[in-house]
């Protein structure tokens, strides 16, 4: 059952991925923008499987940031798929059809996650 809710809001995160428009910022403007991470795990799904302090189907974030070490560029090279899952690597079939929804995002957008789960450590 569990698998099951897991396969389903993962196909739910892609679709959403897929579908919602692009958004390209202009790197000048990324100050300015203030993008907040915190709001940004909302938007893209992420709050389904992770909460701040609790485990739901995902690690919860502070956990994640301790095993990283709050250390932001590691967890973004995670996130852009350049490293590999350290917190629960059995699990990552789970975690791995985000990274592609990820793809979709700005730099500035999973800098910002980044930034925002290291934090929580
Ligand atoms: C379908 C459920 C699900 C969603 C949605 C999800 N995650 Fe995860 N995530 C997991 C699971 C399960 C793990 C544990 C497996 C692992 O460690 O890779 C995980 C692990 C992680 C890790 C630790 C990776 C490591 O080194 O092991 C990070 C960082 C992370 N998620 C960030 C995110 C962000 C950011 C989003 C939203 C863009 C997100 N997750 C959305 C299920 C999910």
């Amino acid at each position: 059952m569990k698998k099951n809710y897991i396969l389903l809001i993962s196909s739910f995160i892609l679709l959403v991925g897929f579908v919602s428009p692009k958004k390209n910022i202009n790197p000048l403007t990324t100050d300015i923008l203030n993008i907040d991470g915190k709001s940004l795990t909302i938007e893209k799904g992420c709050t389904l499987c992770h909460h701040p302090e609790k485990k739901i189907v995902g690690p919860a974030f502070k956990d994640i940031s301790n095993k990283y070490d709050g250390n932001a560029s590691k967890i973004l090279n995670f996130l852009e798929g350049k490293g590999n899952p350290i917190v629960h690597p059995d699990e990552f079939q789970y975690m791995k059809p985000v990274l592609m929804q990820l793809k979709h995002a700005s730099k500035e957008e999973r800098e910002a996650i980044a930034k925002y789960i290291a934090g929580l450590k």
